[in-house]
């Protein structure tokens, strides 16, 4: 049976990205730009992918598509040194071991608008004849290929803007988009004929259109331009990350997702149906929200999970964290990496949890630090609770039982045990574990001096004016 492989030329220097990471790494809702067209290449049933990359890059591409792209089959192609996309088309149908019916795909790296919907009709194309390429008509074709045809309409070569000879030809708008399917074999056998005696001296990959039209008719299927855009400075960057992102959330509107106002969704993160999301939320990472919860206005959401029914109120951050079902948070609640809130749980308007796992029901509503903490079931944590995990050298751990209650501003010193159902009075520094159902309080007990106001503030006035 006939195999489908991609090649995705990846080289190139992307010098006006004005940037120390390579063009293609470079990323677009959470990915990078590579991703995407490795994406539409498998989805439109690609088998393997070659990326093509130079000396340089090789290390910092290959480590990051095997981190993001797990399991995909994957191979790297080192192209020495640039000399046009004819030479990293070659050097990436190398590692392929081809078979007489096999099919590839020619990528660039930089064209993360490209979908498997605009492959498959032209992996179909290349099926019937032995080359078939994306064109669009474009509104400005100053800089791209042009298409040639014959007087029937026959694709018979692509000329590059700077090879271009006249008038008539620079007005021709039909622009070649540099994605192409064809038959390995007759691919290989073009690319062997091609020269680099053209204005840039390098070797055009387009030149294997003439050669090929020569032979068997060459398919151009005109796809949209705003599908097509290439990557190369920030300005574009800006722009396709703009429809990535407007296409992640029409995707998650039809699914079932209410979204209202500005809001920005990676491509990684998963939402169920009958979710709410308000306006300038940012979801990044592997982030997944479970059916009915809500995300106000603001909120942060990174690497985390959010249970079923969780509500988040306006401008809470949660990073690399879990939210069990019902809990809430927020407003202006700040979830730091491996806390765990606990079903129905409840973390109030400045309270900062890190490594804090709290129980079901567990309440800190207002003003706390829960720092490597666990919180039993419906403990509850008054208002200014800090737990003193750090001594300037060691994180230390706390346990706060089940039932516990810890009154207003008191300090948990760590390490501490405070025992089930025990209660702490307000203002309490704890230092020594509390037994189960006990009281612990430590602060001076309050005298009232009656009627010693007056003269306490006639005092006091004395002794300002003697100095002055
Ligand atoms: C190419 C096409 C042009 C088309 C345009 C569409 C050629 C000769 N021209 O021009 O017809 O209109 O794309 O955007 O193909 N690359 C390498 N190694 C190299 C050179 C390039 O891997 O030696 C890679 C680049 O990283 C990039 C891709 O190939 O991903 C395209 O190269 P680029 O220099 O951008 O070609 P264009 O001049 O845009
Ligand atoms: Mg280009």
């Amino acid at each position: 049976m006939a195999n489908t492989y991609a090649v995705i030329m990846a080289a190139g220097h992307g010098t006006r990205m004005q940037s120390e990471l390579p063009k293609v790494l470079h990323r677009v809702a959470g990915r990078p730009l590579l991703y995407f067209p490795i994406l539409a290449a498998l989805e439109a049933g690609a088998d393997e992918v070659v990326v093509v990359v130079n000396p340089k890059t090789a290390e910092a591409i290959e480590s990051t598509l095997r981190r993001e792209m797990p399991g995909v089959s994957l191979s790297f192609a080192v192209q020495n040194v640039p000399q046009g996309t004819g030479d990293a088309a070659k050097c990436g149908l190398k590692n392929l071991e081809l078979s007489p019916a096999d099919r590839v795909l020619i990528l660039s790296g930089d064209t993360p608008l490209l979908r498997a919907e605009n492959l498959k009709p032209l992996l179909e194309e290349a099926a019937q004849t032995s080359l078939a390429l994306l064109s669009f008509i474009a509104k400005e074709p100053k800089g791209y290929g042009r298409i040639m045809r014959d007087t029937e309409g026959f694709v018979t070569g692509i000329v590059e803007e700077k090879d271009l000879q006249n008038d008539a030809e620079r007005s021709i708008q039909e622009a070649n988009a540099g994605v192409y399917a064809g038959n390995g074999q007759k691919l290989i056998e073009a690319l062997g004929q091609i020269s680099n005696q053209n204005a840039q001296g390098e070797y055009y990959l387009t030149d294997i259109v003439s050669l090929i039209s020569k032979k068997a008719p060459v398919l151009s299927l005109v796809t949209k331009e705003s599908d097509l855009i290439g990557v190369n400075h920030r300005v574009h960057l800006r722009q396709v990350e703009a429809v990535i992102n407007q296409r992640i959330i029409e995707q998650h509107l039809l699914a079932g997702v209410t979204i209202r106002g500005d809001v920005v969704i990676e491509e990684s993160v998963v939402i169920a149906s009958d979710v709410e999301i308000r306006a300038g939320v940012e979801l990044r990472g592997r982030t997944s929200i479970a059916r009915g919860a809500f995300i106000d206005k603001g909120c942060v959401l990174s690497d985390s999970i959010i249970d079923a029914g969780a509500t988040l109120l306006p401008y809470s951050v949660v990073s690399q964290s879990k939210i069990g079902p019902r809990a809430q948070l927020g407003p202006f609640s700040h979830c730091r990496p491996e806390s765990q809130i606990g079903e129905g749980a409840k973390v109030g308007n400045f309270v900062e949890t890190k490594k804090a796992v709290l129980g079901k029901g567990a309440k800190a509503s207002h003003l706390a630090y829960l720092g490597d903490v666990e919180v039993g079931e419906g403990a509850n944590l008054g208002a200014g609770t800090i737990i003193c995990n750090y001594d300037g050298y060691r994180k230390q751990r706390t346990v706060i039982g089940a039932g516990a209650f810890i009154g207003s501003d008191s300090q948990l010193i760590a390490p501490v045990h405070i025992g089930d159902g025990a209660y702490v009075a307000t203002g309490t520094t704890v230092t020594e574990d509390v037994p189960a159902e006990a009281l612990a309080i430590s602060r001076g007990r309050q005298t009232n001096k009656l009627k010693y106001a007056q003269k306490l503030k006639q005092k006091l006035q004395q002794e300002a004016q003697q100095l002055k």
